[in-house]
């Protein structure tokens, strides 16, 4: 997408939620909804138009984990690091993506075949630990199904 397109996307976007309170978070989850991620030159724009510092958009956009910076892979992992999942082993899964696609949560292979995501609840507490594969959600994970979805997702 040129960058007109993606100047014209936000501004659409700005212009549904202006005048809502606290309008910046829905507006950066539409972005990212429409666009796939929030990119970086969405900053500028968003203050202008806002008016807000850039410090304070760039501020909810760096505090909050679900805002991707960059475009995401084929395949999106995500793995619950919350209490409950992580009583129940989610380093072990953490460490698994990192020694089989070497990818550390918040990174992208380089051939876009996946991203490894950490959040912070699936609502699946008690069979965890538990994990997101695009849209499905996976209970009791271990980590060789962990590598085993992980290999899938990184084959041609
Ligand atoms: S703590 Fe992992 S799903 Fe709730």
């Amino acid at each position: 997408m040129s960058d007109v397109p993606v100047r014209a996307a936000i501004s659409a976007i700005v212009a549904a939620h202006r005048g809502q309170r606290g309008a910046l978070l829905p507006i950066l989850h539409a972005i990212q909804s429409e666009l796939g991620h929030v990119p970086q030159e969405c900053v500028a724009q968003l203050a202008d138009e806002l008016n807000l510092s850039r410090a304070d958009v760039h501020g909810v956009v760096s505090f909050y984990h679900d805002f991707r910076r960059e475009p995401a892979g084929r395949t999106t992992v995500r793995i619950c690091r919350a209490e409950a999942c992580q009583a129940l082993g989610a380093d072990a899964l953490v460490a698994c993506a990192r020694d089989r696609v070497g990818l550390a949560p918040g990174e992208t292979a380089a051939d876009g075949s996946v991203t490894v995501e950490q959040v912070f609840c699936l609502g699946n507490c008690a069979l965890g630990p538990s994990i997101q594969v695009n849209d499905a959600l996976h209970g009791r994970v271990s980590v060789d199904r962990l590598r085993s979805i992980l290999d899938e997702a990184v084959s041609p």
